[in-house]
């Protein structure tokens, strides 16, 4: 019989059960570090490879055929829901999601209705053809948080500081969680068309939440990103937070509801352990660009990463955050091996 997802060794940790040795993926595992992929997006813009099933479902195989890593992370953006209910927005290659019209009134909150299913037909189907051709191998649908895409939607593109997001969400209180409610919607209903196709586990990027103090945190982003956590229960699959900088919130995503807490490299798994608390696993926390330095240095860190994951309930190993576009190919193959291999019991 051929293995489930279920039973993987990725959703066994996750799921804090046994595991015969610690389950391996990275986030941006697909993308501008290997050749292949560059070669499959020549002349094809991003947000038209993420609606082009064939190309979704090839990108996202390519990683595991050279890493053999135990979970494949769908091939998109945190921006495609936004795009598919209409917001006028482009991927600018080397910058990033850029918003033709941010949002910065009430009146400029009508632009998000709510996602339906048939708003993303590519999505299911390319999610379903995945399934089918990863056999056993868990994939993870995901999705980016309201503060992250509430940053994107109000400074109108990248930000360093996201001023302006902060400025509305103290300044005008009440328009900020009415846009994290609609934001919140749209996420939740994107994530479900994803499990209900098929994936196996869901990732929520609040990349850029570590901008928010914890208080704050718990005012202006917990409530919503809980009701995230909530609308999925039933679907029964781990559910994993992330953010960059998140050292003081660790505690928090997993308060919001989260399975596993995703870690970036600045707090040791051991320590992040203590700080996110019992009854939930880790993920990460490789310095992605510790794989731009030999290998000597690449083995000696991930030995200490699974070295401090061993306190944790469940590990699930990870870089701190993406792959770097220039990172070696061959390092993350080594890298893979050596997860497995050191972390066999
Ligand atoms: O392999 C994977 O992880 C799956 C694919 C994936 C992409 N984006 C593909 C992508 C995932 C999970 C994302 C999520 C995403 N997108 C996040 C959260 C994760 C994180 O990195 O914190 C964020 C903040 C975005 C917004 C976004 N989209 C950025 C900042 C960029 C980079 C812009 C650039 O070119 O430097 C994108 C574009 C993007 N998303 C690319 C890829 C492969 C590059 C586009 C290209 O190759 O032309």
């Amino acid at each position: 019989m051929r293995s489930q997802p279920a039973d993987s060794v990725f959703i066994r940790a996750c799921r804090r059960q046994a595991v015969p040795y610690t389950p391996v993926w990275y986030m941006r595992q697909a993308g501008r570090s290997l050749p292949e992929y560059r070669k499959v997006r020549e002349g094809v813009p991003m947000l038209t490879a993420c609606a082009t099933p064939e190309l979704v479902v090839e990108i996202t195989m390519q990683p595991i055929r050279r890493y053999g890593v135990d979970a494949a992370i769908f091939f998109s953006d945190i921006v495609v829901p936004l795009k598919a209910i209409g917001v006028d927005l482009d991927i600018k290659p080397g910058v990033g999601p850029v918003v033709e019209t941010p949002i910065r009134s009430r009146a400029d909150l009508a632009v998000l209705r709510p996602l339906e299913p048939d708003d993303v037909p590519y999505v299911a189907e390319s999610v379903r053809a995945l399934v089918a051709e990863l056999g056993g191998t868990p994939l993870i649908g995901f999705a980016g948080a309201p503060f992250t895409l509430a940053s994107y939607l109000i400074e109108g593109g990248p930000s360093k500081n996201h001023d302006r997001t902060k400025a509305m969400m103290y300044g005008e209180p009440e328009l900020w969680h009415a846009l994290m409610e609609r934001l919140s919607e749209i996420t939740l209903a994107f994530l479900r068309v994803q499990v209900e196709a098929g994936a196996a586990a869901v990732q929520l990027f609040d990349s850029w939440v570590g901008a928010v103090a914890p208080d704050d945190y718990r005012e202006f982003v917990l409530p919503h990103t809980s009701r995230i956590f909530a609308g999925l229960a039933d679907l029964d699959v781990p559910r994993i937070h992330f953010g960059v900088g998140t050292g003081e919130l660790l505690g928090l995503l997993g308060e919001a509801g989260a399975d596993v807490v995703g870690v970036d490299w600045r707090v040791p798994l051991d320590e992040a352990a203590v700080r996110v608390g019992a009854g939930k696993a880790l993920q990460g926390n490789l310095d992605p660009a510790v794989l731009l330095a030999p290998w000597e240095v690449v083995e000696r860190r991930a030995r200490d990463v699974l070295t401090r994951g061993r306190v944790a309930e469940g590990h699930v190993f990870n870089l701190g955050h993406g792959v770097l576009p220039a990172t070696d190919p061959d390092q993350l193959a080594r890298l893979t091996d050596l997860v497995h291999e050191a972390s066999a019991r």
